[in-house]
């Protein structure tokens, strides 16, 4: 039997309409606690330079020189890929899809690099560094720290008065370890572009570059694939030589050592392994097509 023609169009136009509502919704609350922080912005993540912070890092022994905080894992990413673990999804998990690991045996060379995301803390030492691991997750990264390859340190930037949860990453490309791992001619950039390619399988033109440059990828590891959206941004870092360690060796022809640009990375979980566990903070976009249908056919069979 088929519905009277009014009932039957505004069945027709319920699952639709319901998102559209709630597009419609202000976003923000209206009312908003006094004493309650900021909110992360859209970006995912702070300008560390709006808050006495700085997009360089300090390296140990430079006189208070440093690298360029050039890739930002932004906290629009599904809320798992956000924490250090392994497990559910979660971020080692998400740079072993790209072939990057934990360090060589679980050891750590050098003294850490400390970097101020302007979120209230100062400067703090790096969490932990990922190394390319040629595609050999258990003992790759102990050929980056022989013969070199892409590094990254990062930082969580957490501090009360920013707490973003997005993480900052320091991502060079060194020499082997007899050169001292110094870093390679245009290490910097070259780094950022070499773990962008990683993720979208296909090489990025360094010189290309500009602040409206976009790219995706897919990538997968452990049952679990992730979505990346990147996107280049300007304004965060300085393109510049100022301040920069090794500056006179990594940039080319009397070009800045580091252009200035800063990867963002969104990483969203798109599927998830039959076995993991639901509260782990991933959540895949709802099949909203799928359940329109599914409620279109409900209704249509009831009636
Ligand atoms: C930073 O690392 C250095 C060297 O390992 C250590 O001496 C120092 O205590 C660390 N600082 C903090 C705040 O953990
Ligand atoms: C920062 O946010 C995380 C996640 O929302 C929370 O677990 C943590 O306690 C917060 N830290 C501070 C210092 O507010
Ligand atoms: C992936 O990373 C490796 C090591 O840094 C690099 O040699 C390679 O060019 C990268 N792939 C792409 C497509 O950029
Ligand atoms: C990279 O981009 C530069 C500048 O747009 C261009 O001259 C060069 O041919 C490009 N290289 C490749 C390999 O596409
Ligand atoms: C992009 O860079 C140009 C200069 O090359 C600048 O004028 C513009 O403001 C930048 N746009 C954004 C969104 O940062
Ligand atoms: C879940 O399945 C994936 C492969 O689909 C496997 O790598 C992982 O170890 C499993 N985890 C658990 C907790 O069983
Ligand atoms: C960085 O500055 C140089 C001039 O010093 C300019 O040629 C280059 O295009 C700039 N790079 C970017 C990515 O804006």
């Amino acid at each position: 039997m088929t519905p009277p023609a009014p009932l039957f169009f505004l069945l027709l136009c319920l699952p639709s309409f319901t998102p559209a509502l709630a597009l419609a919704m202000p976003r923000r609350p209206l009312f908003r606690w006094p004493w309650r922080r900021a909110s992360v912005p859209a970006a995912g993540y702070f300008p560390p330079g709006d808050a006495g912070g700085t997009m360089l890092t300090i390296a140990p022994g430079t006189g208070g020189l440093g690298e360029p905080l050039n890739v930002i894992l932004a906290a629009t990413s599904s809320p798992a890929v956000l924490i250090e673990s392994q497990a559910n999804g979660g971020f080692l998990n998400f740079f072993l899809s790209i072939d990057f690991a934990g360090e060589c045996l679980g050891q750590h060379m050098g003294e850490p690099q400390q970097a101020n995301l302007g979120d209230g803390r100062g400067f703090v030492n790096e969490s932990a560094v990922l190394r390319y691991d040629y595609g050999d997750p258990a003992l790759g990264t102990c050929q980056e720290t022989v013969q070199g390859g892409n590094h990254f340190r990062f930082w969580r930037q957490s501090g009360s008065s920013a707490n973003s949860s997005a993480l900052f990453m320091a991502t060079s490309y060194e020499k082997p370890i007899k050169e001292h791992h110094d870093i390679v001619v245009n290490g910097y950039n070259l780094g950022r572009d070499w773990l962008v390619g990683n993720i979208t399988k296909s090489p990025i033109n360094t010189t290309a570059l500009t602040n409206t440059s976009t790219f995706s990828g897919t990538t997968s590891f452990g049952g679990y694939t992730y979505t990346t959206a990147i996107a280049y941004v300007s304004g965060l870092l300085a393109n510049s030589s100022a301040g920069v360690n090794h500056a006179e060796t990594v940039g080319v022809n009397g070009a800045n050592p580091v252009d200035g640009l800063v990867a963002v990375l969104d990483v969203k979980i798109t599927t998830a392994p039959a076995n993991a566990s639901i509260s782990a903070g991933w959540r895949a976009a709802p099949p909203r097509t799928g359940m329109a249908a599914l409620f279109l056919f409900g209704v249509l069979g009831v009636l």
